[in-house]
């Protein structure tokens, strides 16, 4: 006999090596037992460890690896025998995994999609609420941010396999999730693990701030998902050609809606068939509808954005201004958000920043008309001082709630460089909040792997009092735009 002691339930890479091993060296599934958790594995008092992973490599296929990894996570304490059972067919039958009638096969494939629906269902239903901070400070924290905790009771042992979705969501947040056996943190740059915790260790009762509710709508989209999964795997210059992109409009289309359905489903606490059925409709809704390439499915997310009501921005604005320029842009530009001029012509950059940036631009050698040109907040905040209305900086949840619409935009447009022009563009971009001053003037790596640069915004240029100081952060500007002009050639 031989036992195998994981270190923790989701140990895939410990399953792995041991199966491994155990496979070359031919030891049958009935000899093997597997364990969790610290010593004590010798059931029997005759038991080996397994063999070490020294014979010749042996390939499985792929699909094997994804259902194993999924399988690994759920709490049926017979998953690890099961999958080694698996992995010993597939030695001698690579095309075992092929045998949906087989009942192993079936069994595991059911637990894989189990664990899916579990991972899911904490993606779109984890809600965080803020917690005053321990020392009481007003603050919320030695540098001001603010604290988050959620609780969550999963099904299976999901919650590592989840957490890189929630720190790409809320990268610029602090925040806890605690579950009953396994806690994870987040401190805004490292993500640390503590033992599990009880319900009451969580604060209860509704999410305090309105634009956070909004913001959680965001969260459960499968449209969304599959069309980021869908065009990354495409490349763009096939996409008049392919009969799938006929899809992506029609999906695009209407997202919100039905995103706002399902979270509206969910606070009603419909059974689990309710929101099945509806996911199930936007299914359907999507096959039925034809046509559609790049300039429909931007058609079709602008439509969208024009009635976004993800904060409450959209209540004083007088319109979405969305980004403009052509889809095949190689260089995306995103600003903070619409300034007064901009409110009132529904188009970005156009009022006395914009003039600055379109001077800056020309004297780069960048073509703006080339460009495409943005914003992280797509609505205009303001607070009104008589007649007049004075620019308000937008706020964390404001950029997050607003984030969906760049993620559309830059997974459409896909551009070699993407520019954050300020903090706030930045902020949105990254997820987290950034320096400007320690970052500008490199190619930086997004969170989806694009590449993108940062520099100041044109206000920050027309706000500065001093004219010597302003020539020259207005030159460092100009050549800032011009490397990123040169880069973009580059990357032709
Ligand atoms: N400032 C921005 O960030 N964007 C605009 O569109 C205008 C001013």
């Amino acid at each position: 006999m031989h036992a195998v002691l994981l270190a923790d339930e989701d140990d895939f890479e410990g399953w792995r090596d041991a199966a491994r091993g155990l496979a070359v060296a031919g030891v049958p599934p009935r000899e093997v037992t597997w364990q969790v958790g610290q010593g004590g594995g010798d059931l029997f008092g005759d038991e080996a460890p397994p063999p070490a992973a020294d014979g010749p490599a042996f390939a499985v296929p792929r699909a094997f690896l994804t259902l194993a990894q999924s399988v690994i996570c759920h709490s049926d304490p017979e998953r690890f025998a099961l999958l080694y059972t698996l992995l010993c067919r597939i030695r001698s039958n690579p095309q075992a995994m092929e045998d949906g009638a087989d009942p192993l096969v079936q069994r595991l494939e059911r637990m894989a999609k189990e664990v899916r629906r579990d991972m899911h269902k904490m993606h779109a239903f984890l809600r965080f609420r803020e917690v005053p901070e321990p020392d009481g400070g007003e603050t919320g924290g030695p540098d001001g941010a603010e604290r988050f905790v959620a609780w969550f009771e999963p099904d299976h042992h999901i919650v590592r396999a989840t957490a890189g979705f929630f720190v790409r969501r809320f990268a610029g947040m602090r925040w806890s999730i605690l579950t009953p056996e396994l806690s994870i943190h987040w401190d805004g740059e490292r993500l640390t693990e503590s033992p599990g915790a009880a319900r009451t260790d969580a604060p209860s009762g509704d999410p305090v701030e309105e634009t956070w509710k909004t913001y959680y709508s965001s969260i459960f989209n499968p449209a969304r998902l599959k069309v980021g999964a869908m065009l990354k795997e495409m490349p763009k210059k096939y996409w008049k050609n392919m009969p799938e992109t006929a899809l992506v409009a029609p999906l695009i289309a209407g997202a919100q809606g039905r995103e706002a359905a399902m979270v509206e489903a969910s606070k009603r606490k419909l059974s689990e068939a309710e929101v099945e059925g509806l996911a199930t409709a936007d299914k359907a809704e999507r096959r039925l509808q034809p046509g559609g390439n790049a300039l429909a499915a931007w058609e079709a997310i602008l439509a969208d954005a024009k009635a976004c009501t993800r904060c409450h921005l959209y209540k004083h604005a007088t319109q979405t201004v969305f980004g403009e320029g052509p889809l095949d842009a190689r260089i995306m530009f995103v600003g903070e958000q619409p300034g007064d001029q901009e409110d009132l012509a529904g188009r970005p950059f156009v009022g006395p920043a914009g003039q600055l940036f379109d001077r800056a631009l020309g004297e780069a050698g960048v073509d703006r008309a080339q460009t495409y040109v943005t914003n992280a907040v797509k609505h205009f905040k303001f607070e009104r001082r008589g007649k007049r209305r004075i620019h308000s900086k937008p706020e964390a949840p404001e950029i997050e709630a607003c984030r969906w619409w760049i993620e559309q935009e830059r997974t459409l447009i896909r551009p070699p460089v993407t520019v954050a022009l300020g903090a706030t563009a930045a902020r949105s971009l990254f997820g987290r909040v950034m320096t400007i001053s320690r970052v500008r003037g490199q190619a930086l790596e997004l969170p989806d792997g694009g590449e993108a640069w940062v520099t100041v915004h044109p206000s920050f240029l027309l706000r500065l009092p001093d004219p010597d100081k302003k020539r020259e952060e207005y030159a460092r500007f100009v050549e800032d735009l011009a490397r990123i002009g040169e880069r973009a050639k580059a990357l032709a």
